[in-house]
């Protein structure tokens, strides 16, 4: 089968399409034939070697969630039969024409769902609802003010906000981005570009700042949105797409508002297990049609260099996906 692997850290050129051999089931897992592959920026940053410290062993192919048919099934694999449309959650090999997949990481697809939108599901949607709901407890009538809007995780963020009667406050890099936040449902968009966050959230909440912050730039975001935080405020850091790093002095950013700052990773929830029914619960509010994917653009898996470049440009509102 067809497959891009990475045999060393580098730019959009180390993504090579190249026939590897197909994967054979195995115990508890199944071969799920991929009619599509989601792409997180958090492939590109285990593309250039700096994810988690530059931890990724190579060689690797990339992918952590994909969308397809189940092929074959491995020896304890319950629940599930030869030819089930499934979502596929694993640590790797998504961008490949066969994914194997633990029976924990599969999900069935709602028969109205395409492929293409049940692959972008998983990790944004998880990462959003686990963030605001249970690191931040999000309530109803707070503030949640979500950097990154126009992100994969932004666009899940921005509504899951709204379904647990947030008030939501965003901020995009352009207009048009923030003219889409404001579609799916945000109170208030924001240019940073144009306007800065710290004094618009100000205003907007008529200076009792944020109850509830989802951050994932890091550096200066990170920074000012502590600044644009009420009193017993929560902020969650779910990434750090800027790349900069921060220090905190506690006493002057956090003691005399009360603030707390949490971190979340999706993989240490999905090896504590709680990740499956959060996941079921998910599928249905997308089957009761109060969730939607946002897809901004397919490529092909053989154009995935293209695709890379695209979103490390920071083009796409919502998804970037890959069709074998
Ligand atoms: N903790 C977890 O388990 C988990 C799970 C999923 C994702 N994440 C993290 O969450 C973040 C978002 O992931 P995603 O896949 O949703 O990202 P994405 O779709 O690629 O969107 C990232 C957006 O961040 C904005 N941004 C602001 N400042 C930036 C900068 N200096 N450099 C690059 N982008 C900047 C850009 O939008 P504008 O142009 O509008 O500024 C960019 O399009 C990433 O850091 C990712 O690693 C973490």
């Amino acid at each position: 089968m067809k497959a891009i692997r990475v045999q060393e850290y580098g730019d959009e050129s180390v993504l090579r399409y190249e026939d590897v051999p197909d994967p054979e089931p195995a115990q508890r897992r199944a071969v799920v034939k991929v009619r599509a592959a989601s792409i997180n920026r958090g492939d590109i940053a285990r593309r250039q070697g700096t994810y988690g410290g530059g931890l990724t062993a190579l060689p690797f192919t990339p992918g952590w969630e994909v969308a397809g048919t189940v092929e074959a099934l491995g020896e304890g694999v319950e629940g599930l039969a030869v030819g089930d449309r499934v979502i596929g959650q694993l640590g790797d090999g998504g961008y490949a024409e066969r994914a194997l997949v633990h029976e924990a990481g599969i999900y069935k697809m709602p028969d109205e769902m395409s492929f293409e939108e049940g692959c972008t599901i998983p990790v944004v949607f998880l990462t959003a609802w686990l963030a605001l709901r249970k690191m931040c407890r999000l309530q109803a009538n707070e503030t949640a003010l979500i950097q990154a809007g126009g992100s994969g995780v932004g666009v899940a963020a921005i509504q899951i906000a709204k379904l647990a009667g947030a008030r939501v406050i965003t901020t995009a890099g352009s207009d048009e981005k923030c003219a889409r936040c404001l579609e799916l449902g945000a109170d208030h968009a924001i240019n940073y570009r144009d306007k800065d966050f710290v004094q618009e959230v100000n205003r907007i909440t008529e200076a009792a700042g944020a109850d509830v912050v989802l951050e994932s730039v890091g550096g200066e975001v990170f920074e000012k949105s502590l600044a644009a935080m009420g009193r017993y405020g929560r902020l969650c850091v779910v990434g750090n797409s800027s790349g900069q790093t921060n220090s905190l002095d506690p006493r002057t950013t956090l003691m005399f508002k009360n603030l707390s700052v949490s971190g979340f990773y999706l993989g240490a929830e999905i090896a504590a297990g709680g990740a499956g029914p959060i996941m079921e619960e998910l599928l249905r509010l997308f089957q009761q049609g109060k969730l939607r994917t946002v897809i901004d653009r397919t490529f092909p898996l053989a154009e995935t260099a293209a695709a890379h470049r695209y979103l490390g440009e920071r083009k796409n509102f919502g998804k970037v996906v890959l069709v074998p």
